[in-house]
């Protein structure tokens, strides 16, 4: 989640490295750096806390004119969020400045080697220790490239490294081992960053870098290599998305434009896979027919939001596929053993594509020998890239740290996933394909629907903005839908929230009922086998003090006299309501975060995309 940017052309490195930095400053961070080579020598200006202090530090204490430059924003892993511990960090002798996204998993062994020769480290990270390993190398190993590959090779963990040297201005070098590189190819000048927001407003053409691979650039050159200086394939592509659909697009909160963005997203993700006559198509899934009427059990693998949409899916799959599906925590999956075998399909959800757990859950799937689908919304990003398959969502940016848009498009995804496999496999829906295919695809004009509820969603807002605790209770799909909820809470307003299988009540949180506690309660269509139960539950609840948030369908009058408050949803079928239901959930939550004054986009202690375990 660190943010990386490299330059070499004819522009001033400062302005570009700072701008770059600045968009991604999304990623969240608690520090930030920059160093520019000139006249020989690097110079280096970092500081704790937002991009604000580093610019301001730079005005205070300015760095020389320069082309060539790094800069970074720091999410801590190894030391405190202060000056020392900023990136980048350079050598004894100051001829060398590193950045670094990852962890280096041995670099405690590496550190206490360099402290015994006699190497002073000013701070407590582990990239430091790259900087002194770097110079050292250099001793033997002249070319800042080389030196680089030959470091490489001793380290392990997830990194993406890029440095420049003292002697060499106009040059860039850069590693990438799991944490994720692109190269921006411009006009006389070139770009590194973590992602290509950094560079998009200079250039379109990107380079995803690849596992264990070198890069050099210059301003008239770009040279790839693995780490032991073979030439090494890349594929160039063009960035479809461009600036300003990064911005806000006229909201307060990135938050809010991409929760209003959720039809089009939802519409997108549908595009060309349903034809008229509701069937489903995937074109270049990379699953062939023959392997998908093997399968015989799907394990969905996942982090926080995703990991709920896995939740949602699973009740999809198994009622279209008739496929056992389970659904697992990422960070716990490879740890419990799992069984795994080729007829297994493992699906890994991931909105940015490189949060660590699920990379690594993904490749302990793959080396136990089955296959893994990507569901993924980060076009060349590193877990569909590593994938045997991948359908990838089009959210578009989801730049807020609350996954909103990328959520819906989810279970979307998963879902047209399913009715492929039960196509493909000749199993029926429980009802007429066709008809299922065609409700999904009636969903972004439900979503649209549902965003009229905004403004009475704020005001309960703020009518519970000194509650201390909410719960949210559901059944089937509403119960990872209540999850979801609870996860936006916490993650947006900083408040415990917790969410409830409503017929887990009675088995003890109803306990924790008392008067004025709020409560929302997703309440299933009024044709599903469920909605009675969870009627009696909204009763027990408020008989005992309760405040009642109810969202249920238009029309069901069953609900009034337990409700306090009501959030109408659009009619729609059982498994459909999560597209609809998890909207004001989003909404109250980040109205909740606004009026308590907090920072809705780059909520505390976040970050968009988690890249180390
Ligand atoms: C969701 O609002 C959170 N930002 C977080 O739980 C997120 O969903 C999780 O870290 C997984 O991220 P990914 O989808 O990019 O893998």
């Amino acid at each position: 989640m660190c943010g990386i940017v490299g330059y070499v052309g004819p522009q001033q490195a400062q302005n570009v490295v700072i701008e770059g930095l600045r968009r991604l400053e999304y990623r969240g961070y608690d520090s930030a750096g920059i160093a520019i080579v000139s006249d020989q020598a690097i110079q280096t200006r970092k500081k704790a806390g937002k991009l604000a202090n580093l610019e301001a530090e730079l005005v205070d204490s300015p760095i020389s004119p320069s082309h060539t430059g790094i800069g970074h924003t720091r999410w801590a892993t190894h030391g405190a969020p202060n000056d020392v511990n900023a990136h980048p960090h350079v050598s004894e002798d100051g001829t060398i400045a590193v950045i670094h996204n990852g962890i280096i998993e041995n670099f405690a062994m590496l550190r206490d080697k360099l402290i015994a020769e006699g190497v002073t480290l000013r701070s407590q990270t582990d990239t430091e220790v790259v900087a002194h390993l770097l110079s050292k190398q250099m001793k033997s190993t002249p070319g800042l490239a080389d030196a680089l590959r030959e470091v490489c090779q001793v380290l392990t963990g997830a990194f993406t490294l890029v440095v420049v040297h003292a002697d060499t201005p106009d040059v860039v070098v850069a590693a990438r081992r799991n944490s994720p590189l692109v190269v921006g190819r411009g006009d006389g000048e070139n770009f590194l960053a973590s992602d290509v927001a950094a560079f998009i407003a200079h250039t379109r053409n990107a380079i995803e870098l690849g596992q264990d691979q070198i890069v050099e650039i210059t301003p008239n050159s770009i040279e790839v290599t693995d780490f032991y200086g073979k030439p090494a394939e890349f594929t160039e592509y063009e960035v479809t998305w461009d600036a300003a659909a990064a911005e806000k697009g006229g909201f307060d909160l990135f938050m809010l434009k991409e929760i209003a963005e959720q039809p089009k997203a939802v519409a997108d993700t549908l595009l060309g896979r349903i034809d008229k006559s509701g069937k489903v198509t995937l074109a270049d899934l990379g699953l062939d027919d023959a392997f998908l009427k093997t399968i015989d059990k799907i394990i969905i693998t996942a982090c926080g939001t995703a990991y709920h949409s896995g939740l949602i899916a699973k009740y999809a799959i198994e009622h279209w596929t008739r496929i056992p599906c389970e659904v697992e925590l990422a960070s716990e999956f490879r740890y419990r053993d799992p069984i795994l075998t080729p007829t297994t399909l493992v699906v890994a959800i991931s909105q940015s594509g490189e949060t660590m757990d699920t990379l690594m859950a993904m490749r302990y799937a793959r080396e136990q020998g089955a296959k893994v689908l990507a569901i993924c919304n980060s076009n060349g990003s590193t877990i569909p890239r590593e994938s045997d398959a991948v359908i990838y969502t089009h959210a578009g940016p989801e730049i807020a740290v609350a996954s909103t848009k990328a959520f819906l498009t989810q279970i979307v995804a998963c879902y047209l996933f399913a009715m492929y496999l039960a196509q493909t496999r000749g199993t029926g829906y429980g009802k007429d394909a066709a008809t299922v295919a065609l409700e999904l695809s009636d969903m972004p004009s439900m979503i649209d629907l549902v965003l009229d509820t905004t403004e009475g969603v704020k005001a309960i807002a703020k009518e519970l903005i000194d509650k201390q605790s909410v719960l949210f209770l559901g059944r089937s799909v509403g119960f990872p839908v209540a999850l979801e909820g609870a996860l936006k809470l916490k993650e947006l307003a900083y408040m415990h929230a917790e969410g409830f299988a409503a017929g887990e009540l009675k088995h003890g949180p109803i306990a924790l009922i008392e008067d004025g506690i709020p409560v929302f309660v997703v309440v299933p269509p009024q044709d599903d086998e469920l909605h009675d139960k969870i009627v009696s539950n909204i009763q027990e609840v408020r008989a005992r003090g309760a405040l009642t948030i109810v969202l249920a369908e238009e029309g069901d009058e069953s609900i009034n006299e337990f409700s306090d408050h009501i959030i109408r949803l659009p009619k729609c079928p059982a498994l459909m309501q999560p597209l609809v239901a998890t909207v004001p959930l989003q909404i109250f939550s980040c109205e909740m975060a606004t009026v308590k004054g907090y920072d809705v986009d780059q909520p505390r202690n976040l970050a968009k995309s988690v890249t180390v375990e």
